[in-house]
């Protein structure tokens, strides 16, 4: 992804915004300065995005308490140091495909901007000279101009690409049930006389193509509000979603002497996030291993337990005896549309992921000797900073 990065284009607005050799220099001169005030950046950022509500589940949900302090105490270290070459260009378009990723709704990007922009006027009127004041100030103002329109050119490049592949692959998909439906219907068209028995396999073959198109359109809404919408998140009961989830699947498929093993922690887990979306998760998810176990020697197992590797996190595993056809490509599986199955949309593991990267939880799948093991990791709601 990183090589998509439009190096041309970003050094086009570097000279735009008047970031020049002299600029650069009166903030070289000053590195030490700013980044001696590294903590306190990073200290001031926690202040407010923890004040705020639509932003604290970030700092709430982290692999380790402080990461992303740290993250803003690093970027603002380096800041003006670094030569403005084509590793900080790749530093600042990560961070604004990062945010596309985390679901961070673009107001506050500018709002930080905004901020820094303040802490650092304040370091330049009580350390730096009357006489440099106004350019340093100045210099200050076209770098972060042009992290800024680095960072929101990421954004927006990487929302249009998610959006022009959803609609590329809508198209692609409702090609074939539209041309299945007209030539089926052109068929019974040019016969003189139409048999009972051949109306009605039409018929079926018609319904079938619009249930199926109903379906992806349904799955495609749900994966596009989940990738643009920011929610609300609470806490909700890993065990009771669960089981939610599995009884909906009991009903919708009737699996002959399936073995259905829960083998769930001694103490229920609460985890952080959209209910709602942790419910499509688990519902997608189970729906796959419903879908793909093996009919001769149906067994679903799923269990639950904290995560070994960070304990601030809920691990669920969902084992099911189907095959992955191509075991070395399970990443595959997550790109919207790709689907193995006949009557697959392909967006179920897209929604499971869309769901997780909002919260910082992680969904792959990996091929065993015996079947597939689907694991998820997600925050805990009872073990926040
Ligand atoms: C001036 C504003 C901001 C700057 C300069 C900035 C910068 C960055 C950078 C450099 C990264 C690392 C990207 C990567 O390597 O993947 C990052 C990641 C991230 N940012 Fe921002 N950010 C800003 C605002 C915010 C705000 C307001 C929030 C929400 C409170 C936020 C949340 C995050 C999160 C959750 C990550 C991912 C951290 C991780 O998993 O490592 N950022 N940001």
């Amino acid at each position: 992804m990183i090589n998509s990065v439009p190096y041309d284009r970003l050094m086009f607005f570097k000279e735009q915004v008047g970031l020049d050799q002299k600029a650069l220099d009166n903030l070289h001169r000053h590195a030490n300065l700013f980044a001696s005030h590294k903590e306190k950046f990073a200290a001031y950022f926690e202040k407010v995005f923890s004040n705020i509500g639509q932003t604290r589940p970030y700092l709430e949900v982290q692999d380790y308490p402080g990461q992303l302090q740290k993250v803003w105490m690093n970027w603002f270290a380096r800041l003006f140091s670094s030569p403005i070459d084509q590793k900080f260009m790749d530093r600042m378009w990560k961070s604004g495909q990062t945010h596309v990723r985390i679901n961070l709704d673009h107001r506050f990007v500018n709002l930080g901007y905004c901020l820094a922009r303040g802490f650092c006027k304040d370091i330049v009127e009580k350390h730096v000279t009357p006489d440099e004041r106004s350019s340093v100030d100045n210099a200050v103002e076209k770098l972060l101009d042009l992290c800024l329109l680095i960072e929101t050119d990421a954004f927006v490049t990487s929302t249009f690409q998610c959006d022009s592949e959803v609609i590329k692959g809508i198209t692609h998909q409702i090609r074939n049930p539209i041309m299945v439906i007209g030539a089926s219907m052109m068929r019974l068209m040019r016969r003189d006389q139409v048999s009972h028995e051949t109306a009605s396999q039409t018929y079926e073959t018609v319904l079938d193509e619009s249930r199926r198109m109903e379906k992806m359109l349904s799955d495609v809404s749900i994966f596009n509000e989940i990738f643009h919408s920011t929610s609300q998140w609470s806490v909700s009961s890993l065990h009771e979603q669960l089981k939610r989830s599995v009884e909906e699947c009991l009903k919708k498929k009737e699996l002959k002497n399936l073995n259905l093993q829960m083998g769930f922690a001694d103490a229920d887990i609460e985890v952080l996030g959209n209910p709602r979306e942790i419910h499509l998760l688990f519902k997608h998810l189970l729906e796959n291993a419903f879908e793909s176990v093996d009919l001769l020697n149906p067994v679903i197992s799923i269990q639950t337990s904290l995560d070994p590797g960070t304990p601030r996190f809920a691990l669920v595993e969902i084992f099911n005896t189907g095959k992955i056809t191509n075991p070395e490509e399970t990443e595959t599986l997550f790109t919207p549309f790709y689907s193995t199955k006949a009557t697959g949309t392909g967006m179920g593991l897209p929604i499971a992921r869309a769901v997780v990267q909002k919260i910082k939880g992680k969904v792959s799948l990996q091929a065993i000797e015996d079947g597939v093991i689907c694991f998820i990791t997600l925050p805990r709601g009872d073990s926040r900073i």
